[in-house]
């Protein structure tokens, strides 16, 4: 296999370096870079053919990157959101005075969750950091300079948490995967959809980090990812952490995946979430539905993988969630060259809503692994509902 191009490791050497590394799968692939003050990302528009980081210095800058899916995956869209905003803060952003310190907070947020509508992260961690400023802008004692600190750290802390709750939902996951599929020993072959990798999240994954688990456990014998048109997430972005990392996989189109399912010996689907609401159904990357069904139709266990920030109590069931609509060029053109007719109407839905009752295997979130009508219950249980 070639291999992706170099220099997207956390290593300190040049961003963009002309040979790959003598040891691919070394370095941790990073779509997110950031020191205090200093925010950077991986433009994923340009993989696989190039690394090259981007500052962003603002809230407008960063939901222009979210917009435009430099930068894309729920938990990324999250953290780089609010870490533009603690960047923007270090800075010396919004006030003069408390109310209009918190009332800047306030808008930037609301910036940020307008960006993209359908995943939840985004929108569930602007209403904790503004609930955050809020409160310690009327604590007794407080200035601005602790207000800035108090959103300033909550932003930061979530990337730790996130690559925390990443490396549980693999562990958790591969576990489960293993004892409902392959209790006797013996490997498994993952099928899974658009890209839940370290490039969509603060690294390691949700259902790439339960591939990545198995492979680390020795147990994983094959992997298959699906193009995931129109984008392609699949071919550009989760190929490339596939190949980076030496985890066999074969690359298939979408409409491939019900033969995958019939002829190559799939063990389990395992794919990532945008939203998981309280009954369990779930948004995802457009043809996750089609993916559930066809699992179902061949006995094949079907996973879903989200931290507990991807999951919103707030709504019962999928027909509540906003489908984002992408632009029509995404379908009609191909980098830049139109390859579909002139004149013929596009439907460009970015997300669809799977029916819990297709989810099969489970839930993998960083808690456990929970069948869909067990999920209200288990989150509701844990420090996940505070403020729910
Ligand atoms: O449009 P995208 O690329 O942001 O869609 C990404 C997905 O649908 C992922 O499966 C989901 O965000 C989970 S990423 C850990």
């Amino acid at each position: 296999a070639q291999a992706p191009a170099a220099g997207c490791g956390s290593a300190t050497q040049p961003e963009r370096v002309a040979v790959w590394p003598n040891a691919p799968g070394t370095m941790r692939l990073e779509s997110i870079r950031y020191s205090p003050g200093s925010l950077q990302i991986l433009n994923q528009l340009q993989l696989p053919e190039h690394c090259s980081y981007e500052a962003l210095g603002s809230v407008q800058q960063a939901s222009e990157a979210i917009r435009a899916m430099k930068v894309r995956g729920a938990p990324a869209i999250a953290l780089v959101g609010c870490l533009s905003l603690a960047v923007e803060l270090r800075a010396g952003a919004g006030g003069p005075g408390l109310a209009s310190l918190v009332a800047f907070v306030q808008n930037q947020l609301r910036l940020l969750v307008a960006a993209r509508p359908t995943a939840v992260n985004m929108a569930r961690a602007a209403r904790d950091l503004a609930r955050v400023a809020a409160r310690e802008a009327e604590r007794k004692g407080a200035t601005e300079e602790t207000v800035r600190e108090r959103v300033i750290c909550f932003a930061e802390d979530m990337l730790e948490k996130d690559l925390k709750d990443n490396r549980n939902i693999g562990d958790l996951g591969a576990r489960h995967l293993l004892e409902h599929t392959n209790p006797r020993g013996g490997k498994v072959t993952v099928l899974t959809h658009c890209n839940t990798g370290a490039l969509a999240t603060a690294g390691y994954g949700t259902a790439l980090g339960v591939i990545r688990s198995l492979h680390e456990m020795g147990r994983l014998e094959h992997t298959f990812c699906t193009e995931t048109r129109p984008y392609n997430q699949g071919a550009r972005l989760t190929a490339f952490e596939l190949v980076y990392e030496q985890i066999p996989a074969t690359l298939i189109t979408d409409s491939m995946a019900a033969a995958a399912m019939a002829h190559q010996g799939v063990s389990a689907v395992v794919v990532g979430a945008d939203r998981v609401v309280a009954n369990g159904d779930t948004a995802n990357k457009i043809g996750t539905y089609q993916l559930a069904i066809v699992a179902k139709h061949h006995g094949i266990p079907f996973y879903v993988a989200a931290p507990s920030s991807s999951c919103d109590l707030q709504l019962e069931t999928g027909r509540e969630i906003v489908i984002e609509e992408r632009p029509s060029q995404e379908l009609t053109d191909l980098n830049g060259v139109r390859i579909a007719a002139q004149g013929i109407r596009v439907w460009n839905p970015a997300f669809d809503v799977t029916p819990h009752e297709l989810i099969t295997g489970g839930i993998i979130t960083e808690l456990g692994v929970f069948a869909p009508e067990e999920l209200r219950a288990a989150l509701s249980a844990s420090v996940f509902s505070e403020g729910q």
